[in-house]
């Protein structure tokens, strides 16, 4: 069976009580990397962090952090983003820039790379770009906020993902992000996801529930 990541979105989290989240969630067996969403008022309509964010988050952790650029002109932060700590960084193929030079500078800064989609674009868009990164996101809401509801209709994509992941026989994660909680989890990874990114499905008023993550792994895996 293929192995089920869980990676917790601290979008979610209690920004004032962070240092405490990140120990809680370093301690979790269940968590395999922290998700980090960065927004720019521009490709989405929201804001949230900068690199010093994540080198400040980086002192309470060696989980690895996949930080997950919402940005019409990402290329001036990828260096920033992966010196500040981050291990995996991925861009959204809706960006305003040339996707390939991207991934040329993810590499050179010495970090994983990862292509992400939102709802309405076609799982065919990452075909040129399959020998260029580690992980392939399917957004499972328009991107901006945490909360929002699960998009099923984005369940086929992610089955046309997988197979275009297995024809290239990389070794490529499938996340699937947004409104992923127990019950949508499962048709996911049925459909070939393996990288699970979830807000408010774990977090309990900004803070980490272990025990919602444990039952997150359990609605994938069965009980161990
Ligand atoms: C949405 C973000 C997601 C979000 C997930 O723009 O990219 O990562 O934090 O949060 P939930 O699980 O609450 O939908
Ligand atoms: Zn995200």
């Amino acid at each position: 069976m293929r192995r089920i990541k869980i990676a917790p979105s601290i979008l979610s989290a209690d920004p004032a009580r962070m240092g405490e989240v990140l120990s809680v969630l370093d301690d979790c067996k269940d968590v395999d990397l922290l998700h980090i969403d960065i927004m720019d008022g521009h490709f989405v309509p929201n804001l949230t962090f900068g690199p010093h964010v994540v080198r400040a988050m980086r002192k309470y952790t060696k989980k690895e952090f996949y930080v997950h650029l919402m940005l019409t002109n990402p290329s001036i932060f990828i260096k920033p983003f992966a010196e500040a700590g981050a291990n995996l960084i991925s861009v959204h193929v809706e960006c305003m820039e040339n996707l390939s030079t991207l991934f040329e500078k993810i590499k050179a800064a010495g970090v994983k790379a990862g292509i992400a989609l939102n709802p309405n674009t076609p799982a065919h868009v990452v075909e040129p770009y399959i020998q260029n990164v580690e992980e392939i996101v399917v957004m499972s809401v328009y991107p901006g906020f945490g909360g929002q509801k699960f998009i099923e209709s984005v369940l086929p994509k992610i089955n046309e993902i997988r197979k275009i992941v297995e024809k290239s026989k990389r070794e490529i994660d499938i996340a699937v992000d947004g409104g992923i909680n127990a019950s949508t989890a499962p048709p996911a990874v049925r459909n070939g996801a393996n990288l699970l990114i979830s807000g408010n499905g774990i977090f309990v008023e900004g803070h980490p529930d272990t025990t919602r993550i444990r039952e997150l792994r359990k609605s994938v895996e069965g009980p161990r």
